[in-house]
């Protein structure tokens, strides 16, 4: 069984996805261990509720500084015996020394092709409205491992999506969703819950 924390911020859809693949027994060697939010009153919080997983907001806002912040959530993480933090939506920058601590254990969702449309300034609607922008007829989601940089970690897997006429960044934003993430990152999970990947 692998133990999982999920790292969320808003809606928490991806998190339905983990939790969908768990309770239809495609991922029937997952646990999720604890859910964490920095906002208060993340809907994703109250999907956790919803499915008995155990759920808790620890906001940077709440500490002194960075160090303390990510000091208590590692503390949170491993007091849960989580074996891999699974970001899905979060959208706090994690401090190196979180990322040192947690090698190979970090991974993240990112709404395109990588390396297309990443990086610093790169999340939420944004990277639909640049690609809609640059005109691209083709993006779609990728599951890496997090490294020190932003979008920079190892690819595990990507999903390509079309994008048709008329799109706007919110029409694109849902496809990519439906037809990408909800999909790649319950897979993933799979992959290293098998160990068919090298987490480390
Ligand atoms: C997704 O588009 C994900 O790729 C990005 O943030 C969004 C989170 O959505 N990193 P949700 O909270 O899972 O609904």
């Amino acid at each position: 069984m692998l133990n999982i924390a999920v790292l969320v911020s808003g809606g928490g859809t991806n998190l339905q996805a983990i939790i969908d693949s768990i309770e239809s027994g495609k991922l029937d060697n997952v646990r999720i261990v604890k859910v964490i939010s920095n906002k208060e009153g993340a809907y994703a919080l109250e999907r956790a509720a919803k499915h008995g997983i155990e759920g808790v907001c620890i906001s940077p806002g709440s500490y002194e500084d960075r160090a303390d912040y990510f000091e208590a959530l590692s503390k949170e993480l491993k007091n849960a015996g989580t074996e891999l933090i699974v970001l899905a939506g979060f959208l706090v920058v994690l401090s190196p020394g979180f990322v040192r601590e947690w090698q190979g254990r970090i991974i993240n969702i990112h709404p395109s092709l990588i390396p297309s449309f990443c990086g610093d300034g790169y999340y939420g609607l944004k990277v639909h409205e640049k690609a809609l922008e640059r005109g691209v007829k083709v993006t779609g989601a990728t599951v890496h491992f997090v490294d020190e940089g932003t979008d920079t970690g190892p690819i595990i897997l990507q999903k390509a999506v079309n994008v048709e006429d008329g799109d706007t960044p919110e029409i694109l934003q849902k496809r990519v969703m439906e037809q990408a993430e909800w999909i790649i990152l319950p897979q993933a999970i799979r992959m290293i819950a098998d160990g068919r990947i090298k987490t480390g």
